[in-house]
């Protein structure tokens, strides 16, 4: 069976963005912004992304590109033994896990859209009611499991279509939906009452609310922002030709996904700020205070389905991207047609799924450390497993490869001095290091 491969760098560069765009972009960027102090975080994230997420989505796509197979095969390949092809399968698992809750969420997206479309979100006068209507629900089994199981569906049908004809054509589809929808949020949002407001949050950087908590938070937010460590960009990497420039390829998905997180934050904030509305409400800012924002706005109809298009849209090319990596090592090691790979991962990871989708209803009394099982998976999920994902690929090419061969892939025809410089310096020394940190703090190390 021949390999799949992208029509072009263009393929790469939009599935690799419709990737790493994705919920942590439009829901949670603005809120931890909001929680951590606007202007001073999102520096510290810009510093991190940098360190980190920029190190590890290049050490990710070089493996992939380099062994030209899953997760699975090229850490084996590269690594040079089984146990690194374990680490690799692991990256694979942890894909299909994120796939498995990112769908019961993107599925309440679903939901809301329907809401929105209907008029319901915007009869959600006050935060009290729109709380209560989200909590109402989330809890209601049919409804969670059924909109986690259109997502799968979607998501699954178009993964159906393969490379270039499933993944490289939905993102041409849905990015450019998602930019021309964001863009007229902001227009819209920028015309409001309390832009100026927002931009001097977001400009004006507050030092004080810069915990350590949110130091690691936004460490660990430029690692899930990127995709990294669920084997996504080592199979993307994988459909990429072995002539291809990495650095070409790598450089504008990272700046689109950070200009669709800054802009997010603007259009959320102008949306709050313009109604009177605190930027700290949490993880509920766009369950919450957004319905209520959209009640009360004039045209809010048209701006309530137009926000939840922009998540749905940015949702669906992610969870694309996080199941891709299964479905290629079944076809890479179990030598499936990809028509049964997809359908055995759709089905697995939508079974995967509903104890996540019950969680808020059926299952609300199950806790696991306190919490009920879809804040358990998912947090255990961007803590531990997410990070060491990362871990074993920059350590794979920073050390187990080694720095010069790893170079010579990475820049075939030499490179800038300080470029070389800053890849080593990531890749021996900041990356893993500051990975370490992430993971010792999830393990309570610190507190
Ligand atoms: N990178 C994806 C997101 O931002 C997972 O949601």
């Amino acid at each position: 069976m021949t390999r799949a491969s992208w029509g072009s760098r263009i393929g790469f560069i939009v599935a690799a963005a419709g990737s790493a765009i994705g919920l942590a972009n439009i829901w949670r960027f603005p809120y931890i912004v909001g929680h951590f102090g606007g202007a001073a975080f999102i520096l510290v994230y810009l510093l991190f992304l940098m360190l980190v997420g920029v190190p590890v989505f290049i050490a990710e796509v070089l493996v992939g590109r380099t062994a030209q197979a899953s997760p699975s095969g090229a850490f084996e390949k590269i690594g040079g033994n089984k146990l690194w092809g374990l680490a690799g399968k692991g990256t694979i698992l942890t894909g299909l896990i994120v796939s498995a809750f990112y769908s019961v969420v993107s599925g309440w997206i679903i939901g809301y859209l329907i809401m929105a479309v209907e008029g319901t979100v915007t009869t959600l006068h006050t935060t009290a009611l729109a709380a209560q209507h989200f909590n109402a629900m989330i809890a209601h089994p049919w409804w969670a499991v059924s909109n986690h199981a259109i997502f799968m569906l979607i998501s699954t049908s178009i993964l159906y279509f393969g490379v270039r004809g499933g993944i490289e054509k939905a993102n041409k589809i849905f990015l450019p939906t998602l930019f021309i929808v964001l863009i007229l949020l902001l227009i819209q949002g920028l015309m409001l009452p309390g832009a100026e407001n927002a931009l001097k949050f977001l400009l004006h950087p507050n030092w004080s609310a810069l915990t350590p908590g949110a130091l690691i938070t936004a460490m660990g937010h430029a690692f899930f922002t990127l995709s990294l460590g669920q084997g996504t960009m080592v199979t993307y990497g994988s459909y990429i030709p072995q002539n291809e420039s990495i650095i070409k390829a790598c450089t504008p998905p990272v700046i689109m996904d950070t200009i669709v997180s800054l802009l997010a934050a603007v259009v959320v904030f102008t949306i709050v700020f313009g109604s009177g509305y605190e930027p700290n409400a949490g993880p509920g800012l766009i369950f919450h205070t957004l319905p209520t924002v959209f009640s009360q706005l004039s045209g809010g109809y048209g701006l309530a389905i137009l926000f939840f298009l922009l998540v749905f849209s940015a949702a669906l090319t992610s969870q694309i991207s996080a199941m891709e990596p299964t479905i290629a090592y079944l076809m890479e090691s179990w030598n499936w047609s990809r028509h049964s790979a997809t359908i055995l991962c759709g089905t697995t990871a939508f079974v995967l799924g509903i104890p996540c989708a019950l969680a808020a209803g059926l299952l609300s009394n199950v806790r696991i450390f306190d919490m009920d099982i879809l804040d358990a998976v998912s947090t255990f999920t961007s803590d531990v497993l997410i990070p060491a994902g990362g871990f074993f690929a920059v350590v794979l090419v920073g050390y187990r490869w080694g720095y010069p061969g790893a170079m010579r892939a990475l820049l075939p025809e030499g490179g800038a001095s300080w470029l070389k410089g800053y890849f080593w310096f990531c890749f021996k020394i900041t990356a893993p290091l500051l990975m370490i940190i992430v993971f010792l703090d999830a393990l309570g190390v610190f507190r």
